[in-house]
């Protein structure tokens, strides 16, 4: 059977896109771009790629991959996936899915013009945690749910001064836009993408400004940011995200729901990456408390699945429009910071 043909542009986080291709039978990695030629030779040599290109588009030319992985500076999502398109490949883009609405809605309509998937990467609700989460929430174990609270905090995380993270022309933002942005679309996504009424937001740079300023580093984004959403089933959502806050842990991520009838959170209790599970539910009128325990639920990839989606004519659990619609609440939130009024959605 002939393999998907994947290539991936973009050699930070490209890495584990070309791993996660590669656990899927059926998926080859045929090419690898990025503009820094030092990196992509060594990775060439280390990973045995067929194909690099410090070009993209003459990847995309002469390799004609079925699916490309866009994995580069926010700013540049918007060019090479609407390259990709062109190209006729199938396009899962990183997370945020451009540096705004109006870009993301640009790529949407240019993949449904095309007749091609095009994804985000919101590889947070790949976790056996979050499919755990889904399953009980659309199964009905919460009743309803009118209320999340989505936080991914730390500490002291910024990701370098003077690189393209802090630089808002080359971003769109800081962690709300980095960090938040997974956060965001994980609480959307349990509670079925409701329809935002209007948005509160703000944010500050209130630790990192002065410490880029020492060391003479531009740093023009927020690090701290946090939100209301209200929508318009009367449901609220909160949301915090931050590269640096005077905290406990170093790195605090959770996501809470509250419903009539039960309760969930995720949460990483020892600051790392692993995720716990509880579920708290009203039963005969009694409270009980519920704990995921292994073995957990099996999942893969949003790599895989994304792969498998196309292999297979199914469909993939990320739309673009879930992306537009991200972006168009991520630029409410700036707006009402920058506004100081809360924002109404059309
Ligand atoms: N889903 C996740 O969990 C996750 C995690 C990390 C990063 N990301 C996203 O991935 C994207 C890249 O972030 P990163 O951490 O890998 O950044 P990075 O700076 O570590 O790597 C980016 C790579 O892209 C290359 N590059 C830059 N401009 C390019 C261009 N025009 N064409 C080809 N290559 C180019 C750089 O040389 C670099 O190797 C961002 O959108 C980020 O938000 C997502």
């Amino acid at each position: 059977m002939k393999k998907l043909r994947c290539a991936v542009i973009g050699l930070g986080m490209g890495r584990g896109h070309v791993r996660g291709y590669r656990e899927h039978p059926q998926c080859e990695v045929v090419a690898v771009a990025d503009i820094d030629k030092k990196k992509l030779e060594e990775y060439q040599k280390a990973e045995q790629i067929p194909e690099v290109f410090t070009d993209p588009v003459k990847m995309l030319k002469k390799v004609k991959p079925d699916l490309v992985s866009i994995v580069v500076p926010n700013k540049f999502h918007l060019p090479l996936t609407l390259a990709a398109l062109e190209h006729g490949c199938h396009v899962l883009c990183e997370k945020p899915m451009a540096l705004n609405a109006a870009e993301a809605q640009i790529m949407e309509v240019t993949a449904e013009k095309a007749g091609l998937r095009l994804a985000v990467n919101f590889s947070s609700r790949f976790s056996p945690q979050a499919f755990a989460m889904k399953k009980l929430v659309d199964e009905g174990t919460l009743g309803e749910v009118y209320f999340a609270r989505s936080i991914w905090q730390r500490r002291r995380g910024m990701p370098g001064f003077g690189g393209w993270f802090g630089t808002k022309a080359l971003s769109g933002g800081g962690p709300l836009i980095d960090l938040g942005v997974h956060r965001l679309d994980l609480a959307l996504w349990l509670m079925n993408y409701p329809e935002p009424q209007w948005v509160i937001g703000s944010t500050y740079n209130k630790i990192a400004a002065p410490i880029a300023a020492r060391e003479k580093k531009n740093f023009d984004v927020e690090d701290f940011a946090c939100a209301m959403i209200k929508f318009k089933n009367g449901a609220t959502l909160e949301l915090e995200a931050s590269w640096a806050g005077n905290i406990k842990p170093n790195e605090m991520m959770s996501t809470r729901l509250l419903g009539t009838q039960g309760g969930l959170y995720q949460f990483n209790p020892d600051g790392n990456y692993e995720f716990q599970l509880e579920a708290y539910v009203e039963r005969g009128g009694c409270q009980y408390d519920m704990k995921l325990h292994p073995p957990v639920p099996e999942s893969h990839s949003s790599y895989y699945s994304f792969a498998d989606a196309i292999i297979n004519n199914k469909p993939f659990s990320v739309s673009a429009r879930e992306g537009v619609v991200v972006m168009q609440l991520l630029d409410a939130i700036y707006e009402s910071s920058a506004t100081g009024r809360p924002v109404e959605l059309p």
